[in-house]
C-alpha cells in the first residue's frame, strides 16, 4: 500500500528510482538484498516492506520476526554497505496507549501485540547496524493496493450492513499518499532519528467509520458502535495511539493536513484512491 504511494510520489521526482516487490527484493534474503543495494549504489533506500497482519503476527511470530526484525536490519545493513541512509517505516503500535495524549518520538515504546514487538525491535535493530537512519512512525494508514480499514467498511455499507465498530480505539487515520509526500520532504533536508508523520487529529474507529458512510451516501446502513472486548480479535490494541507530528513540523514546515479532509478526498477519489488500485 504505502510502496504504490512511494513510487507515485516519487518516481517524478527521483528520476531512475527503482522499487521492488517482496519476489523482486526479499528482505528476509539477506544476501540478494545486500548484492542488489550494492550493485544499484542507491543514494537512499526506503523499506516500505513489513508484515503488517496484526493478528497474524500475534499466531505467527516467527514470520513477523523473520520479515519486521531481521528484514528491517538486513535493509538497514544493506542501505549502510552501499553508503546511502535508510528511511524506514514503523508504527503507532509500538505504543501501549496509556499515555492518553498524542505520543512524541521520546515517549517509550511499549508493545501490546507480537507485531508492535517485531516492529520495535525492527526499530533497534535499524539504529544498531544503519550508519544514516530515518525511522518514520506512521498510524491507521489506508490507500490503494490492499484490504484497508476504509475500504472494507466502504463495502461493507455498500452491501448493507449493519456495521459493528469500536468506539474506544482512537487514533490518527493517515492516507499514504500523504505520507509518502511527508518522506520525500524529510528526505530533501536529510533528516535523521525517529520522526512521526499522521494526519492531523485524533478520533475513533467508530467516528472514522461515520464520516465513511457520510461521505459515501449509506446514510440508512445502521452504525453501532461496540467495545473492543466484543470484536474478537486476536491482537491487543492500544486504545490511543495518535502520534504528535511536531517532530515533523518544525524540520520540514509542512503542517499535516486533517484526517477528515484526506480521507473524503479518497473516498471521492482523490489522492491515493487510484494508485493501481
Ligand atoms: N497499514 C497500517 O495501518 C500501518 C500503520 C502504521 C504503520 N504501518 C507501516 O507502514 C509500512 C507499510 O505498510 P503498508 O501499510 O503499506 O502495508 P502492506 O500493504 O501490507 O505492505 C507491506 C509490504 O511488504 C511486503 N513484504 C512482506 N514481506 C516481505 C519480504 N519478506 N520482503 C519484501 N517485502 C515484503 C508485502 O508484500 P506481499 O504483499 O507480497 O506480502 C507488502 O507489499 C509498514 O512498515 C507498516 O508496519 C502501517
Amino acid at each position: 500500500m504505502l510502496g504504490r504511494a512511494v513510487v507515485q510520489v516519487l518516481d517524478p521526482v527521483f528520476p531512475g528510482m527503482v522499487s521492488a516487490t517482496r519476489a523482486e527484493a526479499d528482505v528476509t534474503d539477506r544476501f540478494r538484498l545486500e548484492s542488489e543495494v550494492e550493485r544499484l549504489r542507491p543514494d537512499v533506500v526506503i523499506n516500505c516492506a513489513s508484515y503488517t497482519d496484526v493478528d497474524g503476527c500475534e499466531t505467527d511470530p516467527d514470520r513477523a520476526r523473520r520479515v519486521n526484525v531481521e528484514g528491517a536490519e538486513n535493509a538497514a545493513s544493506a542501505a549502510s554497505a552501499a553508503g546511502c541512509p535508510i528511511v524506514h517505516i514503523s508504527t503507532d503500535f509500538v505504543f501501549d496507549g496509556r499515555k492518553g495524549a498524542p505520543y512524541v518520538e521520546e515517549d517509550t515504546p511499549a508493545p501490546l501485540s507480537e507485531y508492535g514487538r517485531s516492529k520495535r525491535a525492527g526499530e533497534e535493530r535499524v539504529a544498531a547496524v544503519a550508519t544514516d537512519f530515518l525511522i518514520v512512525r506512521t498510524s491507521w494508514s489506508y490507500g490503494a493496493g490492499r484490504a484497508n480499514f476504509v475500504d472494507a467498511i466502504r463495502s461493507r455499507a455498500a452491501n448493507g450492513g449493519p456495521l459493528k465498530v469500536v468506539d474506544d480505539q482512537f487514533g490518527s487515520p493517515t492516507c499514504v499518499v500523504d505520507l509518502a509526500r511527508a518522506l520525500h520532504g524529510l528526505i530533501l533536508r536529510e533528516a535523521r532519528g525517529v520522526v512521526h508523520f499522521a494526519n492531523a487529529g485524533v478520533c475513533s474507529r467508530y467516528a472514522m467509520a461515520r464520516l465513511i458512510l457520510r461521505t459515501c451516501g449509506f446514510h440508512d446502513v445502521p452504525l453501532v458502535p461496540m467495545p473492543t472486548s466484543e470484536a474478537g480479535r486476536i491482537a491487543v490494541r492500544p486504545s490511543y495511539s495518535a502520534l504528535d507530528t511536531s517532530r515533523y513540523s518544525r524540520l520540514t514546515g509542512e503542517t499535516p493536513r486533517p484526517w477528515q479532509e484526506a480521507l473524503i478526498e479518497y473516498l471521492r477519489g482523490g489522492r491515493g484512491a487510484a494508485v493501481g488500485a
